[in-house]
């Protein structure tokens, strides 16, 4: 047994010490925000945050987790109330399949929680990792930039 608090929320699930976090989150919390793109930390699309930082949760076991707080892409914002980053990124419409965009939004948000008004290097540095095969990466910048303006502005 495993205790894991996700989304301001306590689990305790019935997994292996090892079991990737990405798993749990998707298969025993129904959390589907978080993808599994390569299981292999190469693509960024399972990203969720572990105490504020951006962490590829298929090769994080949920053991290390344990204790700390996770948010997954629900937990960020909700339909209602959405982060500024995902209002920014539908502003934007910077998506195209939308299979990347977790890991994107996710990483955005740990950049903009430490950098408040990171540079377009620093942007493209932070998002270096996260591979979009649609090639939506202007949109994202300009997302992120945008999100950036609206925290700083209290949105
Ligand atoms: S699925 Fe985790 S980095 Fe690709
Ligand atoms: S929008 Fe399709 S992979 Fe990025």
């Amino acid at each position: 047994m495993i205790t894991l608090t996700v989304n301001g929320r306590s689990h305790r699930l019935d997994v292996e010490a090892d079991t990737p976090l990405l798993y749990a989150l998707r298969d025993d919390l129904a959390l589907h925000g978080p993808k599994f793109g390569c299981g292999l930390s190469q693509c960024g699309a399972c990203t969720v945050l572990v105490d504020g930082k951006a962490v590829r949760s298929c090769v994080t076991p949920v053991s290390r987790v344990a204790g700390r707080k996770v948010t997954t892409l629900e937990g960020l914002g909700s339909i209602d109330k959405p982060h500024p980053v995902q209002q920014a990124f539908i502003d934007e419409q910077a998506a195209q399949c939308g299979y990347c965009i977790n890991g994107m939004v996710m990483t955005a948000a740990a950049l903009l929680a430490a950098t408040p008004n990171p540079s377009d290097a620093q942007i493209r540095q932070a998002l270096a990792n996260n591979l979009c095969r649609c090639g939506t990466h202007q949109r994202i910048l300009g997302a992120v930039k945008r999100a950036a303006a609206a925290m700083r502005k209290g949105a």
